[in-house]
Order: C-alpha cells, then sequence, then structure tokens
C-alpha cells in the first residue's frame, strides 16, 4: 500500500527520500512522487517506479527538506496526475496521503463554490486546498491551519506536508494510517513504515491516531487532536539493514522462506523448557485465566494470516478442547456482534496494520472482549491496541507473499494452544514433553526440506504454465491447502484452489482430468487413508498427482505422479513442514513465467484501507 518518506537535515533530502521510497517499494505501489523545498517548492511525479523518479529529480535543485511518497490506487487510475504529492492552489503547499477521505465530493464542492480548482480525480487533492483555505484566516500558523482543515475531513489518513514560506517544518498527521517519526542527530525522518527510516536512526517515536507532530531539524512537537502538547515515548528500533536487505538471494521472498529455520528459532527462543515441558509466554501471562475460562475464543485475520488461524482453531480445539470460530476480520464487523465480555479474540497479523483486522479488533474491545495479538511487527498499532500478546519474532517481511510469517504465526499458535491445554488439564504430561520436544526440532526438520528445494524446482518446471491446480488436504492440511493454492495464484497469476480433500467430490472434481496439477498434502498420520482414497479418486480420473508426504508412505508414493516428502512430525504440527514444498513450488513457477516475485501486480503488503 501506499507509503511516505520525509526528511529535514544536513543531507540532501531528495537522496534519502528516494533511498526510503525504494526500502517501501515492497509494500505495493503504481506510483511514485516527491516534493522538496528550495525558495520553492519543486515537484516531480509520476506513474511508475521510484527509479524512474529518482531520474527525474536527479539536479533539480539542492534542498533540506522533502516529502515523498509511493501510491497505490483507490480513488482515480494510477497516472501523472494522480500521483502525490498533490498542491495548494497557491502551488506553495505539497502533501502526501495514505489512507481514503470518506467525504471528499461534499468537500470538493465547497470548495469549488469558493474559487478553488481541482486537476486530479483523487480524494487527497482536497485536503490540500482545504489546509490553504485555513491557511489564508492563520497565514502565520501551518499546524494550525492543518489541524483545523482535519476537523472537516471524515476518514483515514496518514499525512506530510511541506510549504515553501514554512521551509524549517514537515507537519505530519495520523488518524488510521500508521506514521512514525525517526529522530537523529540534527535531522528527523518520517515515514510510514520504520524500514525506510533504519538506515539512519533507531530511535523512533510512534504517532498515535488524532495526533499533529511539527518536525523540525532538531526537535519535534506532538500534539492531540484537541491541541493538548504531548510527551512521547521514544523507541528502540530491532530493525538491522541486514534484515531488510536480500543478502544474495534474487529475491526476498526466497531469502525469507530460506529464513525459516531461523525464524522458527527466534519464534520458539526462551519460550521452551524441553527437560520440563513448559512454556513461558510473557506477554499473555497476566491475561491466561482469562484466557483458559473464556466463553468464546474468535480468532480474526486476513489472508495467509487467517489461515494459519485456521491452523490455530484446530489446534486449540484438538489440543486444549476449547470450541474456536475464525473470522475473516473483513466479514466481522458486518455479522451481528455477539462477541462481548467474557469472549477472547485472537488478531493474527503480520504486518499489525491491516486495516480489517484492526476494525474487527477495535470492534470486540468495544464490546467489552479481551484482545490479544499475535504479531510481527514489533510497535505496529494491533501490536500496541491488543490487550496482550505473542510477537512471531520472525524478522522483516519484505516479499508481498508471506511465508516465513505464516509458519511462525502457526508456531505462536501452537505454543499458545499447548500453554491453554496444559492449563485447563486436558493434556497429559506426557503428550505435552513430546510436543514441546518436537516443537524444538522443528528448525532442522525445515532445513532438510529446504536442502531438497532442487526436487521441488524440477516439478515447477514441468508444471510451470499449467493454467489451473487444484490443492487438496484434510485437518491440519486444509489450511496448508488453502495456503498452498493463495501462494501459487498471487505471485504466478495461475489460478489455483485449495479444498478440504473430501469436498473435491462435491464440485471441483468436474474440473479433473489429464492436464490438471493436483497438490495433495498426505502427511498427517490420522487422515492417511481417507487422502489415499481421495488420491485414487483423481488418479481415476488422470489428474497428475503431486503428493506431499512422508518419507515411508509407500502407499501415497505409489500413487502420485510425484513425491515430495517432508520429515515425519506429529500431525499437530505438520503445517509447519508441509507448507515449505508449496510455498517453493509456487516461488519456482513464478520465476519460470518472468513474474516480479517481490511485488506481484495489484497487490500490496500491507493492506491499511479496508
Ligand atoms: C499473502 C499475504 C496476505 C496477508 C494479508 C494479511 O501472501 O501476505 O494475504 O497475509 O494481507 O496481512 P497481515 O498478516 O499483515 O495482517
Amino acid at each position: 500500500m501506499c507509503g511516505i518518506v520525509g526528511y529535514i537535515g544536513d543531507k540532501e533530502a531528495s537522496d534519502v527520500i528516494i533511498k526510503g521510497l525504494k526500502r517501501l517499494e515492497y509494500r505495493g505501489y503504481d506510483s511514485a512522487g516527491i516534493a522538496i523545498i528550495n525558495g520553492e517548492l519543486h515537484i516531480k511525479k509520476g506513474k511508475g517506479k521510484v527509479k524512474n523518479l529518482e531520474s527525474m529529480i536527479r539536479g533539480v535543485a539542492s534542498s533540506h527538506i522533502g516529502i515523498g511518497h509511493t501510491r497505490w490506487a483507490t480513488h482515480g487510475e494510477p497516472n501523472d496526475i494522480n500521483s502525490h504529492p498533490h498542491v495548494s492552489q497557491s502551488g506553495k503547499l505539497a502533501l502526501v496521503h495514505n489512507g481514503i477521505i470518506e467525504n471528499y465530493t461534499s468537500l470538493k464542492k465547497k470548495l469549488e463554490s469558493q474559487g478553488y480548482t481541482f486537476y486530479s480525480e483523487t480524494d487527497t487533492e482536497i485536503i490540500a486546498k482545504l489546509i490553504e483555505s485555513f491557511l489564508e484566516k492563520n497565514p502565520d500558523d501551518l499546524r494550525k491551519s492543518v489541524q483545523l482543515a482535519l476537523l472537516q475531513v471524515t476518514g483515514t489518513y496518514g499525512l506530510a506536508i511541506i510549504h515553501s514560506d514554512f521551509p524549517d517544518e514537515i507537519i505530519v498527521a495520523r488518524k488510521g494510517s500508521p506514521l512514525l517519526l525517526g529522530v537523529g542527530e540534527n535531522e528527523m525522518l518520517i515515514a510510514s513504515d520504520a524500514s525506510a527510516v533504519a538506515e539512519y536512526t533507531d530511535k523512533v517515536v510512534y504517532l498515535d491516531d488524532g495526533e499533529i507532530a511539527v518536525i523540525r531539524k532538531s526537535d519535534y512537537t506532538v500534539q492531540s487532536a484537541d491541541e493538548v502538547e504531548l510527551t512521547k515515548e521514544v523507541h528502540e528500533l530491532a530493525l538491522s539493514l541486514e534484515e531488510i536487505e536480500k543478502g544474495g538471494y534474487d529475491h526476498f521472498m526466497m531469502k525469507e522462506i530460506f529464513e525459516q529455520p531461523r525464524a522458527i528459532s527466534d519464534c520458539l527462543r526462551g519460550r521452551l523448557n524441553v527437560e520440563e515441558g513448559e512454556i513461558t509466554l510473557g506477554g499473555i501471562d497476566k491475561v491466561m485465566d482469562q484466557l483458559i475460562n473464556a466463553n468464546r475464543v474468535v480468532i480474526a485475520a486476513c489472508g495467509t494470516s487467517w489461515h494459519s488461524g485456521l491452523v490455530g482453531e484446530y489446534l486449540f480445539e484438538s489440543l486444549a478442547k476449547m470450541p474456536v470460530e475464525v473470522e475473516y476480520a473483513s466479514e466481522f464487523r458486518y455479522k451481528e456482534q455477539l462477541i462481548g465480555e467474557g469472549d477472547v479474540m485472537i488478531v493474527i497479523s503480520q504486518s499489525g496494520e491491516t486495516a480489517d483486522t484492526l476494525a474487527a479488533l477495535r470492534e470486540a474491545r468495544e464490546r467489552g472482549a479481551l484482545v490479544l495479538g499475535v504479531v510481527n511487527v514489533v510497535g505496529s498499532t494491533i501490536a500496541r491496541e491488543t490487550d496482550g500478546g505473542v510477537y512471531i519474532h520472525a524478522g522483516p517481511e519484505i516479499g508481498v507473499a508471506s511465508t516465513k510469517a505464516f509458519t511462525a504465526q502457526v508456531t505462536v499458535l501452537a505454543l499458545i494452544a499447548i500453554k491453554v491445554a496444559q492449563m485447563r488439564g486436558k493434556l497429559d504430561k506426557e503428550r505435552s514433553k513430546a510436543l514441546i520436544k518436537e516443537l524444538s526440532h522443528i528448525p532442522q526438520k525445515i532445513q532438510e526440506i529446504l536442502d531438497q528445494s532442487d526436487k521441488i524446482k524440477n516439478i515447477a518446471d514441468l508444471f510451470t504454465y499449467a493454467p489451473n491446480f487444484l490443492y487438496l488436504g484434510r485437518s491440519y492440511s486444509f489450511p496448508v491447502a488453502l495456503e498452498g493454492a493463495l501462494k501459487l495464484k498471487e505471485i504466478s497469476y495461475a489460478h489455483a484452489e485449495g479444498y478440504p480433500a473430501a469436498e473435491m467430490k462435491h464440485g471441483p472434481i468436474a474440473l479433473i482430468d489429464d492436464m490438471m496439477p493436483v497438490v495433495v498434502i498426505a502427511a498427517t498420520q490420522h487422515t492417511n487413508d481417507k487422502m489415499v482414497s481421495n488420491i485414487e479418486e483423481v488418479r481415476a480420473r488422470k489428474g497428475r498427482i503431486i503428493a506431499i508426504t512422508t518419507p515411508g508412505n509407500e502407499e501415497v508414493a505409489e500413487l502420485a505422479e510425484f513425491t515430495l516428502t517432508v520429515p515425519e512430525t506429529m500431525d499437530e504440527l505438520s503445517p509447519l513442514l508441509t507448507v515449505i514444498p508449496l510455498q517453493l513450488l509456487s516461488y519456482y513457477i513464478a520465476v519460470n513465467r518472468g513474474c516480479n516475485v517481490d511485488q506481484p501486480r495489484n497487490l500490496a503488503k500491507s493492506v491499511t484501507v479496508e
């Protein structure tokens, strides 16, 4: 989704901003733009990549203050005019915006009647003109004019504003769209994502909704919507440059797939006591009583995080004997709201900024439920708004297709489910010790699968141009089938569907012929016989079977045309292994098809609009 970067200090502003925008490219965008001040405003913007913008701005003017933007179109097609920054009527104020202004049509009409002219189809341009209309009455106070303008606005925004009559300050404002300040030595940065500032400082201030800040080279002030000056906590950023670079891999996605043994080890670190069979989860310790006695547990998430939530449902129900509902966060708010006091919502989000997930969280909290987070990005909005939670500690995930976040989320859900099961007295000591011990072996087992990546590539080469794929699994492998299909379609644009294996008979079986690759995930003991029958059914219709199974499973191997094995594990933990070959399969197919793996078309890494 859209990205914002701003700079004020002694460095060349456009260099810092372009570098920052490049760091945000992974979020997905269609256009980019920059505004700098050198006596007057200089603006360059257009459809296309940041590297085009870089050549456009080179040599235009030297400046020590500026703002930049990557746009992911919501209102108005991606083109040069709709790109940000947008300017005011006088041409002195430039502004970049993430979010959506809902009442822009009525504001636009009002401003047009006052003589303002609009050039773009965006909702953003009205804010630039609205601020200017207030600035005419408060010519010495840009902050005040921004504050008054925002009182008229309904919707969400992360905003950065500069004005050539105020060349020493950037005004930023946040409501519903993340923004942070990077506090440097005699320089300040602003960004919608910490990866854009990590190179310059490890000190950040996260803005909260309703706050407006004035940023100068060596200081900043933050005020609430009702103009109370706030003292904000300065957080230390634990993000190294190495983590946000490709480190020798062709794509971030590949790097992140191969990072999974390390990511899961980090996720488990300090949380497992294998000898005693105990689990420590500091972030939810104080709410464990509420969790284990909950009337109702609802998991809310989107996309891949929703798939890990589905694994969570199987884990909670089979280990802790607690019924769990898994909701698409985007649908949750539009259902009859039955959640309330005594209930627990667990929200799962890699970015911690997904608008629908955040909205579900807020709804549940408002109704009195305890809200817990399973989040990757430390300090993200969801992490800050939950009552407790467990970070997945997967490290920055830059590839748009989520990989290591999925396995780390499932790991955390397994930890929570085992802990809840223990506290509810539903898991005997021996089994719980066995699960904890097995969890500690998962990183090594993932490594063994990664070591077979050549074999997976060979299969990908054979099926590169197949237009349709079916993914089938039962029980713990059903969410993995959904995840495998999502991975393939989002990065290679091949059509793929995931189904519970037996549901195939109720419709999708009609699609199967000798052209159709069918990926079957048959690596759980308790569903093996039934999976074998489903494989037979596919085979009888000449489907091309690619089986994911365990090394000794001759029955499956004999029926399948291709077999990929994953090491044996306990059924409950199998998604942590079976998903790995599917991630690699989709990666290799997408590369063979010449797709932009890290930035697939139309997709954004962090979906901050509802
Ligand atoms: C798919 C993918 C998306 C995200 C979804 C939720 O590979 O990455 O489906 O899982 O947009 O994002 P988060 O987890 O950041 O809330």
